[in-house]
C-alpha cells in the first residue's frame, strides 16, 4: 500500500484534485497524490494547535518514549521505506537504505538528547535567583526538498517534536511518499494525533499557505536560494523566525601532500551519491597544480566506471529526479563545455528511458565560470588548478554559498590553515560527510542559509528561552 493523501490529526484527508508523481527512471506515474491547498494546511495546523496543549506538557522522558517508540517502528520498516524512497526519487537502494537509517537515528539522538535538554541557572545578584527555560514555540511548519524527503523531514522536524511543539509538514511534489508513509507509521506508533500533520502538495500551493499562515510560529526551509528569499519574505511577514538549508557549490580541495588512494573514492562519491542532487555535494574540485593531471586522471576512470540504473536495483548513479531537472543540468553543462576541457560524459542525455544523466567531469574550469559559482544539481564536477593554498582558500570561498568543504593533505598546518580560512559549516580534513552525523551541528554561511540543523543546536532552534526571575530578599 502506498500512502497518497493528507494525514491531519491522526486521519488521512483525500482531496479533489490530485497530482502526479513519477518514477524518474521510467518517466512513468508512480501515484497520483492528494493535491493539499489552503484547506488543508488551515485543517493541519488547526489539529496540530489543539495536539500541542497536552504534547508541550507531557515530560521530556515521555515525549522520548514517543520518539522512542516511532524510531523502532520506522526500523522494523525500513527496508520498505528504502524500497519506497528508491522508486520515489530514483536513489540507488543502498543510499535510500542509508537514508532510512539515518532517519531512525533522529528519533534515537533526539529522544536521548531532550532527556539532557536543560535550562540555565544564571549566577546574577546575590538577592536575585535567575534560570532560563526552553520553551517550545507552538507549531512549527516545515517545507521539505525531493532530493533526500525522509531524511530531511526527520531531520527538521524531530527535534521540532522533542522539545514539544507539533508540526506541519509540507513534502516537495517531486517526491512526497515516504514522508506521509512515516506520518501514518507514527500514528499508529503511538504519536498522538495531531502531533505530525502532513500535507503534499504544489509549492505554489500547500507551500505557499504554509509559509504565510498566521499560525504557525517557526518555518524550516530546505532547499533553491530563490524559494528560501520568499520563505524569509513570508516568515517576515508574520515576524516568526525560519531556518533555510540552501544548498552549496561545497569543493574538495587536493593538496600536493595528499593521500590519493583515500581521496579519490571519497572524492568521487561525495559528486555521485543520489546522483549528485545532495545540497552538500563535492561539486568543485580544486587542486594543487603539481597533481592536478594525476587527480583528474584517476577520476575520470573511476566515475567513468559507474554503473547506471533504476534506483531499486541498485547502481552506482541512478536518474536525475525530473525532466525539469536534467534539462537545467544540461544547460549548465553545455555552457561550461564551451570554456573547458569535457574529460567524461556529454551534455546530451542517456539513451534510455527515464530522465538519466552523466556523470559528467568538466576540467581546467574558471572559478568564475557559471559552473563553478551555481549549484547543478546533478552528476558533475567542475576542476580548477591552485598554486599555494591561499589561493585554493580564495577560489573556495569564491561563490555565494559556504556549506561544506572538504581539505585532502598530510601537512597539519595546510589542513588548519585552510580549515581557519574556509567560510563553511562544516570543514573536513581527509574525509567528506556529505552533512555528516545526526550529532553534527549543519548549515550555511552566507546564501547556503542560516540557523543550524541537527545535534544539540537544533533543539535551542526550536525554543524560545525565557529567563526568570526571582527576588529573594534577605
Ligand atoms: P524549490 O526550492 O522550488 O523546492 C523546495 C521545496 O519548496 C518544495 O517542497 C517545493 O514544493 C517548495 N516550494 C516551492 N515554491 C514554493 C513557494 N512559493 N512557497 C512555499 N514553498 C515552495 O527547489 P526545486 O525547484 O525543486 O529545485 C531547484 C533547485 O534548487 C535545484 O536544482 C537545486 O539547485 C536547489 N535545491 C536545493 C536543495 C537542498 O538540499 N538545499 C534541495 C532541492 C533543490
Ligand atoms: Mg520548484
Amino acid at each position: 500500500m502506498i500512502d497518497t493523501d493528507c494525514f491531519i490529526d491522526g486521519h488521512v484527508v483525500k482531496t479533489a484534485d490530485t497530482f502526479d508523481v513519477l518514477d524518474p527512471s521510467t518517466g512513468q506515474v508512480l501515484a497520483a497524490v492528494s493535491r493539499g491547498g489552503k484547506a488543508e494546511i488551515d485543517l493541519a495546523v488547526d489539529a496540530a494547535s489543539r495536539a500541542a496543549r497536552n504534547w508541550a506538557r507531557l515530560s521530556a522522558r515521555e515525549r522520548a518514549q514517543h520518539l522512542r517508540a516511532v524510531g523502532d517502528a520506522l526500523s522494523a520498516r525500513s527496508e520498505e521505506l528504502a524500497m519506497l524512497e528508491s522508486k520515489d526519487t530514483g536513489k540507488p537502494l543502498a543510499q535510500a537504505r542509508a537514508d532510512a537509517s539515518v532517519a531512525v537515528q533522529y528519533f534515537q539522538f533526539y529522544a536521548n538528547a531532550v532527556e539532557q535538554f536543560f535550562g540555565d541557572v544564571i549566577p546574577s545578584l546575590p538577592d536575585v535567583i535567575a534560570y532560563t527555560h526552553q520553551v517550545p514555540f507552538g507549531i512549527t511548519g516545515h517545507i521539505i526538498p525531493w532530493n533526500y524527503p525522509m531524511q530531511i523531514a526527520c531531520r527538521t522536524f524531530v527535534p521540532a517534536l522533542a522539545v514539544g511543539n507539533c508540526a506541519v509538514v509540507k513534502p516537495a511534489e517531486e517526491a512526497p511518499l515516504s514522508v506521509l508513509a512515516i506520518a501514518r507509521i507514527a500514528y499508529e506508533a503511538g504519536l498522538p494525533a495531531g502531533v505530525l500533520n502532513v500535507v503534499p502538495g504544489l509549492g505554489i500551493e500547500a507551500g505557499a499557505a504554509l509559509s504565510s499562515h498566521t499560525g504557525i510560529n517557526h518555518l524550516s526551509f530546505t532547499g533553491s536560494v530563490p524559494i528560501g528569499a520568499t520563505i524569509a519574505a513570508a516568515a517576515a511577514a508574520n515576524v516568526i523566525p525560519v531556518a533555510l538549508e540552501l544548498g552549496g557549490k561545497s569543493p574538495n580541495i587536493v593538496a600536493a601532500d595528499a593521500d590519493l588512494d583515500l581521496a579519490l573514492p571519497v572524492i568521487a562519491k561525495s559528486i555521485i551519491q543520489n546522483a549528485g542532487q545532495t545540497c552538500s555535494a563535492g561539486s568543485r574540485l580544486i587542486v594543487q597544480d603539481s597533481v592536478h593531471d594525476e587527480v583528474v586522471d584517476r577520476l575520470a576512470t573511476i566515475m567513468g566506471r559507474l554503473t547506471i540504473g533504476a534506483g531499486p536495483t541498485d547502481p552506482d548513479l541512478g536518474p536525475l529526479i525530473s525532466e525539469k531537472q536534467r534539462g537545467r543540468v544540461i544547460s549548465m553543462v553545455r555552457a561550461a563545455q564551451e570554456t573547458s576541457d569535457l574529460r567524461l560524459g556529454s551534455a546530451d542525455p542517456l539513451d534510455r528511458e527515464g530522465f538519466f544523466f552523466g556523470p559528467v567531469l568538466l576540467d581546467r574550469v574558471d572559478p568564475a565560470a557559471q559552473i563553478a559559482q551555481e549549484e547543478v544539481f546533478g552528476p558533475v564536477v567542475a576542476v580548477s588548478g591552485f598554486s599555494d593554498i591561499d589561493q585554493a582558500a580564495e577560489i573556495a570561498n569564491g561563490t555565494d554559498y559556504g556549506l561544506i568543504a572538504a581539505i585532502w593533505t598530510s601537512n597539519v598546518t595546510t589542513a588548519h590553515r585552510l580549515a581557519d580560512d574556509i567560510l563553511a559549516g562544516q570543514v573536513y580534513v581527509n574525509t567528506y560527510g556529505a552533512g555528516g552525523g545526526v550529532e553534527l551541528p549543519f548549515g550555511g554561511f552566507r546564501k547556503s542559509g542560516f540557523g543550524r540543523e541537527k545535534g544539540f543546536e537544533a533543539l535551542r532552534a526550536f525554543c524560545e528561552t525565557k529567563a526568570v526571575v526571582i527576588k529573594v530578599p534577605r
